[in-house]
């Protein structure tokens, strides 16, 4: 994952936290599932928008490490949501050139969920239009345990020397490392926190934050982020006179 130190109008990479699909659902007197199904054709809208725009990746969190907590009925109709998605969506995504893949620990999902998730991966793995990662089952921490786990067990086999660890050499293990890092960060539905989706990914991040609920996300609410993003004077730690040479 490269870090950008170039001040620039238009975000590389997008990462979304999807939410308010429940309360667009209660508003409407119907379950909760309701709000989810409704989410998906917003995430139709999402994934054309960043297409048009020429933005490289856009990552989605789908379903947290502790969204497994929610009632049973509402984890298991958020698989078959999942799975029902895969089917419909991947013939569309692939004509379009968009490569999808998955980030989390995908071992916890059912077999024919696995299945179709490798698959629609190997089927778009050479598409160039647009990157969407759907984050299901990852956690923040989660990620940075692992790849912490991988990279221990390289410095075992003696591929790598404990003292050597840096930021530089453990971010390859992390998820996403074969994008740039998130550039612009989006939560919908009034909350403002992260978490626990891309911590180490999201360091530089610019953060906006909306009340409209995920369903109800269109282009126009896009377009307002890419506005605000545009406005946002980038430093890396650096002052904003360095930054105004550099450009
Ligand atoms: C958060 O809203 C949303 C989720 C936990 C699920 C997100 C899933 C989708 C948008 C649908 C499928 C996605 C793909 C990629 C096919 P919430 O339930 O926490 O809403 P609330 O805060 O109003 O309760």
């Amino acid at each position: 994952m490269t870090t950008n130190s170039v001040v620039s109008s238009q975000p590389r990479h997008i990462a979304i936290v999807m939410d308010g699909n429940g309360r667009w659902a209660q508003q409407r007197h119907r379950p909760r599932t309701f709000g989810h199904r409704a989410g998906v054709k917003a995430v139709r809208a999402a994934v054309e928008f960043c297409r048009r725009r020429g933005i490289e990746a856009l990552t989605l969190f789908a379903f947290s490490s502790e969204n497994w907590q929610r009632p049973q009925i509402e984890v298991s109709a958020l698989m078959d949501l999942f799975l029902r998605a895969l089917e419909r969506e991947v013939d569309d995504l692939h004509k379009n050139g968009v490569r999808l893949q998955f980030v989390g620990a995908l071992q916890a999902f059912p077999e024919t969920l696995r299945q179709r998730m490798q698959a629609a991966t190997s089927r778009t793995a050479a598409n160039t239009s647009l990157t969407v990662s759907v984050a299901v089952n990852y956690g923040g921490r989660w990620d940075i345990a692992q790849a912490t786990q991988a990279i221990v067990l390289a410095a075992m086999r003696g591929e790598i020397q404990a003292e050597s660890i840096t930021p530089e050499t453990l971010a390859p293990y992390l998820c996403l490392s074969d994008l740039p890092a998130p550039d612009l960060f989006i939560r919908t539905g009034g909350e403002r926190r992260i978490s626990n989706f891309l911590l180490w990914q999201l360091a530089y991040c610019e953060l906006y934050f909306i009340d409209t609920l995920w369903p109800d996300v269109d282009a126009a609410c896009l377009d307002g982020a890419l506005q605000d993003f545009a406005q946002r004077e980038r430093r890396y730690g650096k002052t904003s006179a360095q930054v105004a040479r550099a450009s």
